[in-house]
């Protein structure tokens, strides 16, 4: 019979047990992926515990205490510690979301955090989205217009400017793409969840002069169509929005223009 088991240099390991900055008593594991592709080593779990009387609520504050106090060597990305800038992307007890609008309280046991998945590590629990961001450049994010540019700004009615509601609020924090199966096996040419999101916020745009060329740009079997409604991207998005339904419509529009 066959036999599966990932390459030997890719299992995960067991890794250092580190001791609570300072003690206390109430304390929380915190198991967090390492990698490191200067040391030849396999990955491996550290775990790390945290006092909770001495730190914030959210999963980023424990990381940056262990990063302050414990283990100045773990890396992960951050910025704005408030659910805008989307950096702080990762896997936390096996869902793809932000660190910093996690609570740790949610998490029963020991918590798990995980790089996001399906994306290559440079190090971590840093991600490399080249990839991801290249995508994003291929639909072209940016107003394209042809006709004469107003003296002021261009205009838009309330009801036009509405259906960009759950739309702007995406902050590319790519959790949805790296939750989505499709994504995973195929992302060299689909688009992925948070893409065509994207894609379709510009879409929609009353503004936007370019309806026809940027539906020709996602006829495609794989850039658009390798969506299946498995509704993963929805469930996970921190920040409440709906990529399934983004994709659907796309969908509706190639269609209402072959009728
Ligand atoms: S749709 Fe949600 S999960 Fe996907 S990139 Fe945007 S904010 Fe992140
Ligand atoms: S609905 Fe489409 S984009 Fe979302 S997870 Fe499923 S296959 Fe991926
Ligand atoms: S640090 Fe910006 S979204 Fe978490």
């Amino acid at each position: 019979m066959a036999e599966f088991a990932l390459p030997k240099n890719s299992k995960v390991e067991a890794g250092k047990t580190w001791s609570s900055a300072g003690g206390g008593g109430n304390v929380k594991r915190f198991q967090v992926y390492r990698w490191d592709p200067d040391d030849g080593r396999n990955p491996r779990l550290d775990s790390y515990a945290v006092d909770l009387d001495k730190c914030g609520p959210m999963v980023l504050d424990a990381l940056i205490k262990i990063k302050n106090e414990i283990d100045p060597t773990l890396t992960f990305r951050r910025s704005c510690r408030e659910g805008v800038c989307g950096s702080c992307a990762m896997n936390i007890d096996g869902t793809n979301t932000l660190a910093c609008t996690s609570f740790i309280a949610e998490i029963k046991g020991d918590a798990k955090i995980y790089p996001l998945p399906h994306q290559p590590v440079i190090k971590d629990l840093v991600p490399d989205q080249s990839h991801f961001f290249a995508q994003y450049r291929t639909i072209e994010p940016w107003l394209k217009t042809d006709s004469p540019a107003p003296e002021r700004e261009r205009l838009q009615a309330p009801e036009d400017r509405a259906k960009l509601d759950g739309l702007y609020e995406c902050i590319l924090c790519a959790c949805c793409s790296t939750s989505c199966p499709s994504y995973w096996w195929n992302a060299d040419r689909y688009l992925g969840p948070a893409i065509l999101l994207q894609a379709y916020r510009w879409l929609v745009d009353s503004r936007d002069e370019a309806i026809g060329e940027r539906l020709d740009a996602l006829e495609d079997p794989f850039r658009l169509y390798r969506c299946h409604t498995i509704m993963n991207c929805t469930r996970t998005c921190p920040k409440s929005l709906n990529p399934a339904k983004a994709i659907a419509e796309i969908k509706k529009m190639m269609v209402a223009r072959r009728g």
